[in-house]
């Protein structure tokens, strides 16, 4: 399986940070050999820059994904963005259910199923993610609430369809903070992400679906983080802001 390597730049850019982005990350890679059947390289930014985005990355292997979704195709909701909007725009990929807006915005499992749902129809890749805050690990619910997000988005999902879905764990507490999950904690819940798709939907789809993990990933610890058998790419917020570090956590998931 291909490493995936994503780059969410939240609510951060601007058209000037576009222009000096894209080709100093086109022209980092033209001199990594191979990365193109390695990995899967995805650039998240706001929905102002996705279009200029898309058409700077015309005719490269690196695509262009979206960060939220609204769960119906159109229709009266001032402020939304639809699933086909982003296809026709060239994404291919789209963040479903991040942290952030379970927290912020007060996205139930129910929303984030009907917005993944939305997302497939479309022909776009779903990254779906999960994770458990500090006071849950602390707890020792980790598992629990991972595998009550994880069923609840996928709830109603053609197995076919799941074909599509990536998963990236997000531990709250790793988001922003500085404070990256071992490796060992990060291997252990994707394995268990991954016996849960296994069983749940079939063992075909659940041993291909990509798990990302997200939570201060930087280039220090990409490459502890990649090596891992059930680690199939990152989720990165922060160091994904700049070409160079964004780069070089892509070399990493290369080794
Ligand atoms: P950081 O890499 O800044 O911790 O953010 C992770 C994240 O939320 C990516 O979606």
């Amino acid at each position: 399986m291909k490493n995936w390597v994503v780059g969410n730049w939240k609510m951060h850019g601007s058209l000037s940070m576009v222009t000096r982005f894209i080709p100093t990350l086109l022209d980092g890679l033209t001199e990594v050999r191979g990365w193109e059947q390695a990995a899967r390289v995805l650039i998240c930014p706001p929905f102002p820059y996705i279009a200029p985005v898309a058409q700077k990355l015309t005719g490269y292997a690196v695509g262009v994904g979206a960060q939220d979704v609204h769960p119906l195709h159109q229709g009266a909701f001032t402020g939304e963005v639809a699933a086909p909007m982003l296809a026709e725009l060239g994404v291919s990929a789209c963040i479903v259910g991040h942290s952030e807006r379970r927290r912020y915005n007060r996205e139930s499992d129910a929303l984030i199923g009907d917005k993944l749902r939305a997302v497939v129809t479309a022909g776009i890749t779903p990254i779906l993610c999960v994770g458990e805050t500090l006071s849950q690990r602390e707890a020792g619910r980790e598992r629990q609430v991972v595998k009550r997000q994880v069923m609840s988005a996928l709830k109603g999902l053609e197995p076919a369809a799941f074909a599509k879905v990536a998963v990236a764990y997000e531990p709250v507490w790793a988001i922003g903070t500085g404070r990256t999950a071992t490796p060992e904690q990060a291997n252990e819940m994707h394995q268990y992400i991954r016996t849960l798709l296994c069983a749940n939907l079939s063992p075909e789809h659940g041993s291909a679906t990509p798990l990302l993990y997200g939570g201060s990933v930087t280039p220090d610890n990409a490459a502890r983080l990649l090596a891992l058998p059930d680690i199939n790419g990152a989720l990165v917020g922060g160091a994904s802001l700049k070409a160079e570090s964004f780069l070089s956590i892509l070399k990493h998931s290369l080794n």
